[in-house]
């Protein structure tokens, strides 16, 4: 029996570059998150968030290899994340999640992931307004 990874059975990398994708064009008409992002390119970003989702689930380690340790939290406290950025964050990314066909992201997957970014989003706030 061969084991596949959540990475693969969701279809790999390129479910992965079309989340992300869409999550940072919604990003990038977003007043409240725009401004937080300090670079004018967001591909950077785009770079980093997707390799290290892609590591999350059983992808490659490339998000370690270049960044080392994720620390999420610490690398978050630059930033004031409130309710209202939490809010905002998860509504790009459930827009990104949306675009992937059922074909290739089945219900359980599905549910699995939008139950992760929730989790990891709270887990990420460090304001309380
Ligand atoms: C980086 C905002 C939640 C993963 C960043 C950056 C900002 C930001 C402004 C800096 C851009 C960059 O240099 O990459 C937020 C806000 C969130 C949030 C407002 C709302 C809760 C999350 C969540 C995850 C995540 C839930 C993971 C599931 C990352 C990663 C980086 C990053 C991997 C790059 C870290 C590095 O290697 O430097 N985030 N983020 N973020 N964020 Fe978030």
């Amino acid at each position: 029996q061969t084991a596949t990874s959540f990475y693969e059975a969701i279809g790999g990398a390129e479910t992965f570059q079309r989340i992300v994708a869409a999550f940072y064009r919604e990003v990038a008409a977003d007043e409240v998150l725009r401004p937080l992002y300090p670079e004018q390119d967001l591909g950077p970003a785009e770079r980093r968030l997707r390799m290290f989702l892609e590591q999350y689930w059983g992808g490659p380690r490339t998000y370690s290899d270049e960044r080392g340790h994720p620390r999420l939290r610490m690398r978050h406290m630059p930033f004031k994340i409130g309710p209202v950025e939490r809010d905002a964050w998860l509504r790009c990314m459930r827009i990104g999640v949306a675009e992937i066909e059922p074909e290739i992201l089945d219900d359980e997957h599905r549910k699995a992931l939008l139950d992760y970014l929730e989790m990891a989003a709270n887990s990420l706030m460090n304001a309380a307004w």
